[in-house]
């Protein structure tokens, strides 16, 4: 059976290649542009990875126009609007994120504020409130795990308020998303394991959401299906070319899923206690991803024996019950796997969450805008029953 009404809109140009971020002019030059603004972070600068990809941009005769790089782990409104500033006054015509999830949604919300100007929460906060393109935006990403590179959607933190403002716009969306393993190959076992989670995490709450078509299906089956194979591997050997491709390729096909289908209660969660405790997102979701599906077990149990191959898990003759049971377990042992190699947290606890703020963070879940897009009511009581067992 089909949804009632669905769309499928995928204008970025995505090129994979090992080595690629050294040079991509070919791909530039379709943009038709010279002057490019970088926007990265201090950490992945001092490993040298902006240097790698300005020094193959100057070869190729573009023009830098200025680098910002301080971007924090979680990008902030009073970040966007210095970035912005700079970003506009050194006359850049596009702009090229080099990062993570931080540093490519504050490219995101910075082209709005170069090209729009006005206040960025007050202005521009919300869902397709944009009527035309924005500049040209490039992005090189760090992680395996946002997907951001492929998204509609930018989530900055505002500090006076504590919570994370969402941007959503097809105008949001990079023009190329340039994918080379190497790029990835620094991170430390630790982040490659909570943003491969995070990851699966939008794949699987694109695939259970009330927004989902078959092309959100597919791209959700193809992601988890990489992450199940390969993120153990990236894991425990940072240097895997293969495996760190594979979770590149997996993360880009879950932000394609969710751009579509949108997230659910896991990620409500996880906006909740990143907000007001800074548990790091692919952590929130990685702890609290089998205790949503639990949360959604009645209306998502027929829909999750769809994904066991992916996840590898023999299903035949088992009931939709203990089918579903059988891939939630799936889960729990990968991040068991992750939890033994000292890679990841596995309980709210263990990440910084104070028992008595769950209440809070329940609230704040029923409040965020995830939970609109889950297939099951968040109600804050029974939300918070679960946030317990995560506790
Ligand atoms: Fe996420």
């Amino acid at each position: 059976m089909l949804p009632e009404f669905f769309e499928f809109y995928n204008p970025t140009k995505v090129v994979y290649g090992i080595g690629i971020a050294r040079d991509f002019r070919a791909e530039l030059d379709v943009l038709g542009i010279e002057k490019y603004f970088i926007i990265s972070d201090q950490v992945i600068n001092d490993l040298g990875l902006v240097e790698k990809v300005k020094k193959g941009l100057i070869d190729a005769g573009i023009r830098i126009t200025g680098i910002f790089l301080d971007v924090p782990p979680n990008s902030e409104i009073k970040t966007v609007s210095s970035c912005a500033e700079q970003a506009k006054a050194s006359g850049a015509e596009g702009l090229i994120a080099i990062g993570g999830g931080s540093v490519i949604d504050t490219a995101k919300a910075t082209n709005i504020l170069i090209c729009k100007g006005g206040d960025l929460i007050e202005d521009h906060s919300g869902v397709h409130l944009l009527t035309e393109p924005l500049m040209p935006l490039v992005v090189i990403p760090t992680t395996a795990g946002t997907g951001s590179e492929v998204t509609t959607v930018s989530v900055i933190y505002d500090e006076e308020n504590k919570v994370k403002i969402p941007f959503t716009d097809k105008f949001l969306l990079p023009d190329i998303a340039v994918l080379d393993p190497e790029m990835t190959s620094s991170m430390p076992p630790k982040i490659t394991a909570s943003t491969g989670m995070d990851a699966l995490t939008h794949a699987i709450e694109a695939f259970v959401g009330v927004q989902w078509s078959p092309f959100s299906d597919i791209f959700a089956i193809g992601a988890t299906e990489l992450i199940f194979k390969n993120i153990i591997k990236a894991t425990e050997n940072g240097d895997d070319l293969e495996a760190r491709g594979a979770m590149l390729v997996a993360s880009n096909m879950a932000g394609t899923a969710f751009s579509h289908s949108m997230v659910g209660c896991v990620h409500a969660m996880a906006h909740a206690v990143g907000g007001l405790y800074h548990v790091p997102h692919g952590v929130a979701n990685a702890i609290l991803l089998p205790h949503g599906m639990e949360y959604n077990f009645e209306e998502i149990k027929e829909k999750l024996m769809r994904l066991a191959p992916a996840v590898n898990e023999d299903i035949s003759g088992c009931s939709a019950d203990d089918a579903a049971r059988k891939i939630i377990a799936a889960i729990r042992k990968l991040t068991g796997r992750l939890n033994e190699m000292g890679a990841l947290s596995l309980r709210l606890r263990d990440a910084g969450v104070p028992e008595d703020g769950l209440p809070e963070a329940a609230d704040a879940a029923v409040a965020d805008g995830s939970s609109w897009f889950n297939p099951r009511e968040v109600v804050a009581e029974e939300i918070l029953t679960h946030m317990k067992n995560a506790y």
